[in-house]
């Protein structure tokens, strides 16, 4: 049996992303796949309770990524790992990526130490493709919807959001082969004729 894809969504809050995994899910399904969406932090009743605490809790910098990566050690044996070697594809919104790109770049913690706990917790796994859903931050920060309270995240400041999406960017352009980068400004007819050709070519 050949093994499943692993597709992950990724960008900075209020990219619109969310907004498009139900199509891209929708789309692999039309071909006869068996499809699973996921999300990180999540994906399983621990990593759910964590993603609570991670949202709303008060943490060290270092506790939150371990926390991250606890959440993803479990994500990977519960969910992602076992249906990708069934031969089914697994979207998660959001990945280790976004670990690079919040921890690394809004919080400026070390790569070193995130690249140890990415060796760690899953040495032999990276997404077969990744949709980077890119939008100035004035775009992003107007779409997050000011009706409900906002997370720790989505809290920040404006500096934080910028030095996450350069290095959402910044990996972009280091692991081009699997990287796809979606101007998120465009109406989402133009962003679903984009993901169609994506999807084409995996
Ligand atoms: P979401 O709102 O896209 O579900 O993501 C929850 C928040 O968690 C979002 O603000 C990004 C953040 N996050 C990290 O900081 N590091 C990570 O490794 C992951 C997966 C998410």
């Amino acid at each position: 049996m050949t093994s499943g894809k692993f597709i992950t969504f990724e960008g900075i809050d209020g990219a619109g992303k969310s907004t498009h995994i139900g199509y891209v899910a929708e789309k692999l399904r039309q071909r006869g796949l068996l499809v699973h969406t996921t999300r990180e932090p999540g994906g399983t009743p621990l990593g759910e309770r964590l993603r609570e605490m991670l949202l709303h809790e008060k943490m060290h910098l270092e506790t939150e990524t371990l926390l991250m990566f606890a959440a993803r050690r479990e994500h990977l044996a519960q969910v992602i790992e076992p249906a990708l070697a069934r031969g089914e594809w697994v979207i998660s919104d959001r990945f280790t990526d976004a670990s690079f790109a919040y921890q690394g770049g809004g919080r400026k913690l070390s790569l070193d130490k995130l690249q140890v706990l990415e060796q760690w917790v899953h040495p032999n796994r990276q997404p077969d493709l990744t949709l980077l859903f890119d939008v100035p931050l004035e775009v992003a920060r107007s779409r997050l919807d000011a009706s409900r309270e906002l997370d720790r995240f989505e809290q920040e400041k404006a500096e934080f959001f910028a030095a996450t999406r350069a290095v959402y960017l910044q990996r972009a352009q280091d692991f081009a082969q699997r990287f796809r980068v979606i101007d998120s400004t465009c109406p989402v007819e133009q962003t679903h004729a984009r993901l169609d050709q994506i999807l084409a070519t995996i």
